[in-house]
């Protein structure tokens, strides 16, 4: 496993890998790996890539301060994981690296930047795309894998590389969760031995929901599930919205042939947790 820090040692490095007919896979993450970021490289490795994994925390898709700082951080030991595992590269720039001048460019990644997610964080989703285009133009890779967690994250590298007319193959992965439902999240090690305790609950009421859909509408099912998670003591619902996943237009009616995901976005302990589940 080859840690490298510059993108002109990067390149090289994947420029033999092509050398000797490799496909390549590439794996982005912001470090502090956990289950699901493993299960990512894990897909990576059974379709038999040459596997580059970067860790960076790309600060421009911070819409928060707070949370950029308190991001976790702990390149030692995802390093000593990814060792357990036949990555060929690790990736881990320094902001300059990435950064060596401000990155103006704004995309259009219309409609997944003005609902849910990109409602409540403004500016995250270009951010996002600022960083994974200049990760995919050093990479270049054959196929990429991102977590259906970030169900919204998903649509927007898909769009990016549809404006970029990259030639990358988009992987989207299953949502990897704790014993007792919770979705896994770098962001969950920094839950309060309380706020953890309680955090399960967001899962428990998703999959009410998806029982609900029987008997009730879209409506009334947002309705319970944001009436449920409000009337817990330690959360508060930033949004619940039902929208067909392919152009997330809210859901009126279940009779739609288009699949229907639940997206969620809750406060507890003065963090931000996201979760979303499938009706159908
Ligand atoms: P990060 O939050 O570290 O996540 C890296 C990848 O792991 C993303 O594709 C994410 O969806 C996936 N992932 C996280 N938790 C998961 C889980 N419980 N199950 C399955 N997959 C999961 O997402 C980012 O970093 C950044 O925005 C990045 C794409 C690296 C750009 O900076």
């Amino acid at each position: 496993m080859k840690i490298i820090t510059r993108t002109d040692a990067l390149k090289e490095a994947i420029g033999n890998a092509r050398g000797e007919d490799r496909t390549i896979g590439f794996v982005p993450t912001m470090g502090a790996l956990h289950d699901g970021h493993l299960s990512l490289i894990r897909a990576s490795l059974s379709n038999g890539d040459f596997l580059v994994v970067s860790i960076f925390v790309n600060p421009t898709q911070f819409n928060d301060p707070n949370d950029l700082e308190h991001y976790p951080r702990n390149m030692k030991s995802d390093l000593d994981l990814l060792k357990n595992y036949p990555v060929d590269l690790v990736f881990t720039p320094e902001v300059e690296e990435m950064y060596p001048e401000k990155d103006t460019r704004v995309f259009d990644l219309a409609p997944f930047d003005s609902i849910m997610e990109g409602k409540y964080r403004p500016g995250h989703f270009n951010g996002v795309a600022q960083i994974v285009s200049k990760l995919f133009y050093a990479v270049m890779p054959d196929r990429a894998y991102f977590g259906q967690k970030d169900f919204q994250q998903l649509a927007v590298i898909r769009k990016l590389v549809s404006i970029l007319r990259l030639d990358i193959e988009i992987i989207g992965c299953p949502i990897i969760r704790e014993k007792d439902g919770l979705a896994m999240s770098s962001r969950n090690k920094l839950l309060s031995k309380a706020g953890r305790a309680a955090a399960p609950f967001i899962y428990q009421t998703l999959q009410k929901a998806v029982q609900m859909k029987q008997s009730h509408t879209p409506e009334e099912v947002r309705e319970y599930v944001i009436s449920e998670i409000n009337n817990h003591p330690l959360m508060e619902t930033e949004y619940f919205e039902i929208v067909e996943d392919q152009n997330i237009h809210s859901v009126k009616s279940w009779k739609t042939k288009a699949n229907i995901i639940g997206c969620i976005a809750v406060q507890l302990n003065g963090l931000r947790l996201i979760d979303n589940v499938y009706f159908h």
